[in-house]
């Protein structure tokens, strides 16, 4: 028997839609067309692309591009330079976060230089959201800067127990701070890492089983589940000796997400805490009106590859049995999403909310 629950539309705050510049692993298009199909009704784009989102130019393009092409509500991250903090008071109305990339990851933005550092987190607008890829012991570095300059840090995948120590003892001293877990930190472990080769490659790394239960142990520390979507091409991902980091998430985390929800490890309620409403408010993503989902509580499928939007068309859930299915999507009154079908283009490019 089925049994439908209406949601709010998911929002993920981490989504790498690699265009312009790496449009074999995504595009503005199929991206976004992977979001509707995943329950996602807004989404947030990632800086790093070839041609990186680290001017006005490049931010502009961005916008053009995606109008009119895009089925769920889109809006955009500004990378950080040592050197583009002239242009922040430029764009800080167009962007929901400026990403600081202090570890090494895809794309070319690493920034380790204390100076450099320094400089973005003393410009950076005051209230506006800093996101960190900051792991371990990179992660203290991150708080340090943002105590000093009174920010609001954002953390992004977080992965091991140390670092969710850190941002639970960070949130007691009373710091503007929040964090994200992704669905394959959650559901796998570096046990996962042998069966799935290249596809379970990505930064951070899958961890211990004992760094993952830390993950679900606390919780209630955790603001927000985001998919960080990063697909590569399964020719990419298979070239030998290079190792490309990143997966695929947007179609799966949903699914999964209800799965733990039917296995009593989650409420619904807390699920829409951790996809929508903490992302909502955290990153001031306006309201969408008449905006709905529908999902099958009840609805058992396995995951395939040959049924995902994403252009690169694998996922490192592959075959895993859930319960839990995205039936119906609907964005300011039109269905955008329905019998497995995306129907569109009706997404927009969104803007943070003003207060
Ligand atoms: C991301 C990508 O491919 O853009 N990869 C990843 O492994 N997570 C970059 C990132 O989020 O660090
Ligand atoms: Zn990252
Ligand atoms: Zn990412
Ligand atoms: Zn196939």
């Amino acid at each position: 028997m089925p049994k439908i629950l209406t949601l709010p539309g998911l929002i993920d705050v981490h989504t790498h839609l690699r265009e312009p510049g790496a449009t074999q692993k995504e595009d503005f298009e199929s991206g976004t067309k992977a979001a509707i199909a995943g329950g996602y009704t807004a989404i947030l784009d990632m800086p790093n692309n070839p041609i990186p989102t680290i001017s006005e130019e490049a931010l502009k393009q961005k916008i053009k591009l995606a109008t009119g092409r895009i089925y769920s509500d889109l809006g955009f991250h500004f990378g950080a330079t040592p050197a583009n903090y002239p242009v922040f008071e430029k764009i800080k109305d167009k962007v929901f976060g400026l990403k600081v990339y202090m570890n090494y990851t895809t794309g070319d933005l690493l920034m380790e230089d204390m100076n450099a550092l320094e400089e973005v987190f003393s410009k950076w607008p005051k209230g506006k959201v800093i996101m960190v890829h900051a792991e371990g012991e990179t992660l203290k570095k991150a708080v340090n800067l943002a105590k000093k300059y009174h920010q609001r840090l954002h953390v992004c995948h977080i992965s091991l127990k140390k670092e969710i120590e850190a941002v639970k003892q960070a949130k007691k001293e009373g710091l503007d701070i929040s964090c994200e877990v992704s669905c394959h930190h959650l559901f796998l472990n570096s046990d996962d890492v042998k069966r799935l080769g290249p596809f379970g490659c990505m930064r951070p790394p899958l961890s211990s089983k004992e760094d993952q239960q830390a993950l679900w142990d606390n919780l209630d520390y955790i603001d927000m589940i985001a998919s960080d979507h990063a697909p590569h091409t399964r020719q990419e991902k298979e070239t030998p000796g290079k190792i490309v980091n990143g997966v695929p998430g947007l179609e799966t985390s949903l699914p999964i997400l209800l799965t733990a929800v039917a296995e009593g490890k989650l409420t619904i309620d807390r699920l829409i805490q951790l996809t929508n409403k903490n992302p909502r408010r955290i990153f001031k993503i306006p309201e969408q009106a008449d905006t709905e989902i529908e999902v099958d509580l009840n609805e058992q499928y396995t995951i395939n590859h040959k049924q995902l939007f994403t252009k690169c068309k694998w996922t490192p859930f592959e075959g895993m049995e859930v319960q839990g299915k995205v039936k119906k999507v609907v964005l300011r009154g039109k269905t955008v999403f329905d019998q497995g079908r995306v129907i569109g283009p009706y997404g927009q490019v969104i803007f943070p909310e003003m207060v």
